[in-house]
C-alpha cells in the first residue's frame, strides 16, 4: 500500500506515517514548515521516518506543488497539513487560517478526484461543534465558534462535496485535542508540562474547570488508519479519548508525576475557546471499532518522558 500524508512534519502527520511505515507501508510526506512553529521541531518530528527506506519526503507548499504524479502513485490519501490553533484564528490571522485549511483541501479534493484512490482521510476537529450538547454527536447542530472552527467547518464540507458529486471516497475524522509526544508547542499539555520542568509559570485561560476530552496520538493514529481501511464512505467520525477532565484536574496528574509543584496563574478566558469537549465515540466504535487504549495519566507520563529528554524543549 502507498500514502501520501501531508503535514507529515508536523505533530499528528508524523506520528500516522511512523504508523504506516510500521505496517509496511510505502509513505510520501508533504510539508511546507509554515512558520506557526519552529522549523527545528519539524525537522526533529521527521527524524526517524528519514532512515526508513519506505518514507520519502518533500519540502513544498500544498497550493503549489504540482501533486499530479504524488496523487497518481499513492492508494491512500491522508490529508492532516492545516494551519492549527483555536486562539490564535482571529484578526489578520485569518487569512493563513483561509488558505492553509480552506483552500489548500479545495485543491488537494480537485487534483485527486477522479483518481483510483482507495480512501481520502480528512483530519477535521472537535472545533466545529462549538457550543453544543455534550457527549458530542456527529450529527449535532454545529455552532464553532473560533474562525478556526470554522475554517475546518468548512474543509468537512468540502469533503463531502467531492464524495457527493465525483465519490472521491472521503471519511472525515473530528480529532478531539490530542496529546503525547511531539505536542505542538501551543498546546495546553505541552506548555504546562514544559514550565513545570522549568519552574516556570503557567498560565490558565478562566478558571481551568473548563474540560477536555484528550486524546493520547497512538489511539488517534490507529482510528485514522482504521478509518482508511473500513468500507465506509463519506462518513463523519469522533475521534476522542474517551474521557472528560478538567484543565485543573490535568495539572493535579501532572504536578503528581513529576513530583513538582506548578506555579499557576488565572487570567481571563480566551475568546474562541470551546468550555467543555467530551466525544460521543459509538459511531467510532461501530463503524472502526475505534476503542481508545491510553489513559490520560498513562499518556501524561509518555509526554512528560519526551519533554524531559527532547531536546527541542527550550526552543520552543
Ligand atoms: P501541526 O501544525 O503540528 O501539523 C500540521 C502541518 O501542516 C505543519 O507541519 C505545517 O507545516 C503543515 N502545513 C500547513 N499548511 C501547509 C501547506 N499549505 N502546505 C504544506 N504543509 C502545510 O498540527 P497537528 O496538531 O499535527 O494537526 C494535524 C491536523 O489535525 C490538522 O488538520 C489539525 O487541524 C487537526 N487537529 C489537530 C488536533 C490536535 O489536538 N492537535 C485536534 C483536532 C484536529
Ligand atoms: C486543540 C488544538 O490546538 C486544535 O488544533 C484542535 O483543533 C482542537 O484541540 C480540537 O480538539 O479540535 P484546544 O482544545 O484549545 O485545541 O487545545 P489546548 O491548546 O491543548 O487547550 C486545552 C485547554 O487548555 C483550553 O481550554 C485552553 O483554554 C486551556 N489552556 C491552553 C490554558 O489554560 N493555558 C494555556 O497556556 C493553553
Amino acid at each position: 500500500m502507498k500514502a501520501l500524508v501531508t503535514g507529515v512534519a508536523g505533530f499528528i502527520g508524523s506520528h500516522l506515517a511512523e504508523g504506516l511505515l510500521k505496517l509496511g507501508w510505502g509513505v510520501k510526506g508533504i510539508d511546507s514548515f509554515t512558520d506557526y512553529y519552529s522549523r527545528k521541531i519539524k525537522e526533529d518530528n521527521l527524524r526517524n521516518l528519514k532512515g526508513d527506506k519506505g518514507f520519502s519526503f518533500q519540502e513544498g507548499d500544498l497550493l503549489e506543488l504540482n501533486l499530479k504524479k504524488d496523487l497518481e502513485e499513492i492508494d491512500y490519501l491522508f490529508h492532516l497539513a492545516a494551519q492549527p490553533g483555536v486562539r490564535k484564528s482571529w484578526g489578520k490571522n485569518f487569512e493563513y487560517y483561509i488558505r492553509n485549511n480552506i483552500t489548500v483541501t479545495q485543491r488537494l479534493l480537485e487534483k485527486a478526484k477522479g483518481l483510483p484512490l482507495k480512501k481520502v482521510v480528512l483530519a477535521s476537529s472537535s472545533s466545529v461543534y462549538g457550543e453544543s450538547p455534550l457527549p458530542m454527536k456527529e450529527d449535532n447542530v454545529l455552532r464553532p465558534i473560533s474562525p478556526y472552527g470554522v475554517t475546518k467547518l468548512a474543509s468537512e464540507k468540502l469533503g463531502y462535496l467531492y464524495y457527493r458529486s465525483y465519490k472521491a471516497p472521503v471519511i472525515i475524522l473530528r480529532y478531539f485535542t490530542v496529546y503525547g509526544s511531539r505536542q505542538r508547542p501551543d498546546m495546553a499539555l505541552h506548555r504546562f508540562i514544559k514550565a513545570i520542568l522549568n519552574n516556570e509559570e503557567i498560565t490558565i485561560y478562566g478558571d481551568g474547570n473548563q474540560t477536555r476530552d484528550f486524546t493520547y496520538v497512538s489511539d488517534t493514529v490507529e482510528a485514522t488508519i482504521k478509518a482508511a481501511q473500513c468500507e465506509a464512505g463519506g462518513e463523519i467520525i469522533n475521534i476522542g479519548g474517551g474521557a472528560q477532565v478538567t484543565v485543573n484536574e490535568t495539572l493535579k496528574i501532572l504536578e503528581e508525576i513529576t513530583k513538582k509543584k506548578a506555579k499557576v496563574r488565572y487570567i481571563e478566558k480566551q475568546k474562541g475557546d470551546m468550555l467543555h469537549t467530551f466525544a460521543d465515540i459509538s459511531k467510532a466504535k461501530r463503524l472502526l471499532d475505534y476503542q481508545p487504549k491510553v489513559k490520560l495519566r498513562e499518556g501524561l507520563k509518555k509526554e512528560v518522558a519526551w519533554l524531559a529528554t527532547t531536546k527541542t524543549q527550550n526552543s520552543t
